[in-house]
């Protein structure tokens, strides 16, 4: 019997594999299945896993059945996969916008349920992950599932109806960042510095910064304060940013994101 079952090698499936045995996870507690044949063979002979020989047969070997099909595929999985559940299994489901009551609904049963919301991060073990669970969990399966899944990255529990908003913030916020990193470098480009150079400072300071805040446990108005000195370049910027509505405008996005991840998941 495996601890847990994956069920889709794609993208997050191999980052979820890679990065659980990468901090030690006993392959033998392992087993996985993808539908594209070579893909699964390829997985298996990257990571020395074992594949099992169906979705049903995963499921029937595995305590925990992990969830990483796209949510157009969760339909004809879970109609498939159904009639092997029973009380002690429990699925995690990683799938976006696919709510509680909906994978009830296709497995038509009463299931333990775990979702997980990842973000790319999960790729070099520094995801930030929002969890939510239902009533027919116990403390022991939520404590496990997050000790299995800590390699991943930081996780935070949330109450189930706030995973569209996790969504929005870590879900999309790479791509926040990423906006605000590209608008760092064209500003070091535009005040004289060579795109290259430019580059290598900007995500120099995010980096440095975000080790910066962790290692001296500093709250970030606090380290902010620490660099804007009276009459100096810093304040300066900052008053630019905040005329134009900078942290209004970022409040306002997330919100967008949260509102469309519930239009999506509706
Ligand atoms: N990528 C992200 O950054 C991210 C972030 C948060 C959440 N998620 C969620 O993670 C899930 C996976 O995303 P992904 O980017 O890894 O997708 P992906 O690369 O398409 O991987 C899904 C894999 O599952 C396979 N598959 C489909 N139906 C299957 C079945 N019945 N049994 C076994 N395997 C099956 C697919 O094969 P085919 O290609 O042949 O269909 C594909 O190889 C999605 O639900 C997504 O919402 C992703």
């Amino acid at each position: 019997m495996a601890r847990l079952g994956i069920l889709g090698l794609g993208n997050m499936g191999e980052a979820i594999v890679g990065a659980l045995l990468g901090s030690g996870f006993d392959r033998k507690n392992l087993l996985a299945f993808e539908l594209k044949k070579d893909r699964a063979e390829a997985m298996a002979k990257r990571y020395r896993i074992s594949i099992a020989a169906s979705a049903k047969d995963l499921v029937q070997k595995a305590k925990y059945v992990l969830i990483a099909v796209k949510p157009q595929d969760a339909k004809a999985l879970l109609a498939d996969i159904a009639p092997a559940f029973d009380k002690d299994k429990l699925v995690i489901s990683i799938m976006a916008g696919m709510t509680t009551s909906t994978i009830l609904s296709m497995v038509q049963r009463p299931v333990k349920v775990i979702r997980v919301m990842p973000n790319i991060c999960v790729k070099v073990a520094e995801g930030a992950l929002g969890m939510s669970s239902n009533d027919l969990v116990s403390g022991g399966e939520l404590d496990e599932t997050k000790k299995m899944l800590s390699p991943l990255g930081r996780i935070v529990e949330v109450r189930e109806d706030l995973m569209d908003a996790v969504t929005a913030l870590s879900g999309s916020g790479p791509a926040f960042l990423l906006a605000f990193l590209e608008a760092m470098i064209d500003g070091g480009v535009n005040v004289g510095l060579p795109r290259d150079k430019a580059s290598i400072l900007a995500v120099q300071t995010i980096k440095g910064t975000i080790a910066t805040l962790e290692a001296e446990k500093l709250h970030p108005t606090v380290m902010k304060e620490m660099v804007t000195s009276p009459g100096g370049t810093t304040i300066a910027g900052l008053t630019h940013l905040e005329e134009r509505g900078f942290k209004g405008n970022l409040i306002k996005a997330i919100e967008q994101a949260r509102n469309r991840a519930k239009e999506l998941s509706a």
